[in-house]
């Protein structure tokens, strides 16, 4: 069985009251239900993480890269200026994808850069919660076929 990582970032623990028109009405605990449930028709398992602390966010990546055959990162606002946590990513090895509910290339022009997913294997943005159920799709075929076809 496979076992993957999900970080969620600063302000996550928001969703649902957040800016509902960008990023939708569903709670974040009703969102990791829904990636859950289709985790389990897949057959892996999920650990789930969210901090609003940089810090936090480094440790978790640490322990997921030892602990997890694949990380999924929705790191927030950090995605457009944590070196700090692209560092982080950098130096863990297991194949991992950033995620963004909204696309950020879409919306203002600070969040159109991301130092944290030129560090990732790819990047899923703008699919609303279905980004973590893309993810985990792509994640289980990067980790099962262990190299990138394309690109
Ligand atoms: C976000 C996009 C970021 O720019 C923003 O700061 C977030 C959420 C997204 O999922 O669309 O907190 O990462």
């Amino acid at each position: 069985m496979l076992t993957i990582g999900i970080i969620n970032g600063p302000n996550l623990n928001m969703l649902g009251k957040r800016d509902t028109d960008i990023y939708g009405n569903l709670t974040l605990e009703e969102i990791n239900k829904k990636i859950e449930a289709f985790a389990r028709e897949e057959d892996i398992e999920l650990i789930l993480k969210q901090s609003n602390s940089e810090g936090d966010i480094i440790d978790a990546i640490q322990n997921f890269s030892d602990r997890t055959d694949g990380l999924i990162i929705n790191p927030g606002a950090y995605s457009h200026y944590s070196y700090a946590i692209a560092d982080a990513l950098r130096d863990c090895s297991i194949p991992k994808i950033e995620v963004h509910l909204s696309n950020i290339y879409t919306r203002e022009d600070f969040r159109k850069k991301s130092v944290t997913a030129s560090v990732c294997t790819e990047q899923i943005s703008g699919f609303g919660y279905e980004s973590y159920i893309l993810a985990i799709y792509a994640l289980k075929d990067l980790i099962t076929n262990k190299q990138k076809n394309i690109g």
